[in-house]
């Protein structure tokens, strides 16, 4: 009996050292318990996909050039047709069906960041198909994951389902935002939230 009370101790030792000093032994263990390195240190990717009025694309490049960093626009394999008209109807009917477009190579890897800022529009109350499928195709386990969302007044659930899709794929999710702009056509571009907003937003990813 003594003999295995002291087998099983030697093992809960062994898998407590385990635990403290091999990260890649605990690999398949969600993010909570991943190792994150200080900002200073993270290699950052930023993703985005862009579509109306180059939006979700600007506040990338304002990132980018204010923390530095890669820079990729997320591309479906299929373009979606200049007829805004059509892609606003397109865009319901794949987003009511959770349609995951096959995208185009980021021509990166994502196992060199540390970090991934991930921008969307919303499309329909939620992200756009084309974040969806890079938001639910990779694995951000020992990654930060930084979401941010563009709208035009109806962000509907774009935040917390990006959230949760990252979080699932094992990241640790930081700083998620949203910024507002103009509902009306002829303004699309013009941002409404202040953008001494999105200027915090960038010093705090800094
Ligand atoms: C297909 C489609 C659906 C949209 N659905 C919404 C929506 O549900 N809520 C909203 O606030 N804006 C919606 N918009 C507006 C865009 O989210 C908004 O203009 C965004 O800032 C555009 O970003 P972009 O210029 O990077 O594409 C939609 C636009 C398109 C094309």
């Amino acid at each position: 009996m003594k003999k295995i009370f002291g087998i099983l101790a030697l093992g809960l030792v062994y898998a407590g050292f385990l635990w403290a000093v091999c990260p890649g032994c605990r690999a398949n263990i969600p993010q909570e318990n991943a190792i994150i390195k200080p900002k200073s240190e993270m290699k950052t990717l930023i993703v985005y996909f862009s579509y109306t009025a180059g939006n979700t694309k600007r506040i990338a490049e304002k990132v980018q050039k204010a923390i530095g960093g890669d820079l990729v626009s997320l591309e479906p394999v299929k373009p979606y047709s200049d007829d805004y008209e059509k892609v606003v109807k397109q865009g319901r009917e794949e987003v009511e069906g959770g349609y995951k477009p096959e995208l185009k190579s980021l021509g990166v890897d994502l196992q060199n960041y540390d970090r991934i800022i991930v921008g969307t529009p919303t499309w329909w109350y939620r992200m756009a198909p084309v974040v969806l499928s890079f938001l639910s195709s990779n694995d951000f386990r020992g990654k930060v994951v930084v979401p941010f969302m563009t709208n035009a007044g109806w962000p509907g659930s774009v935040i917390t389902d990006m959230v949760s899709l990252a979080e699932g794929n094992g990241a640790k999710v930081e700083h998620a935002h949203a910024f507002k702009f103009s509902s009306d056509e002829k303004h699309f571009d013009r941002m409404v939230t202040p953008v001494e907003e999105l200027e915090q937003w960038i010093d705090d990813l800094k």
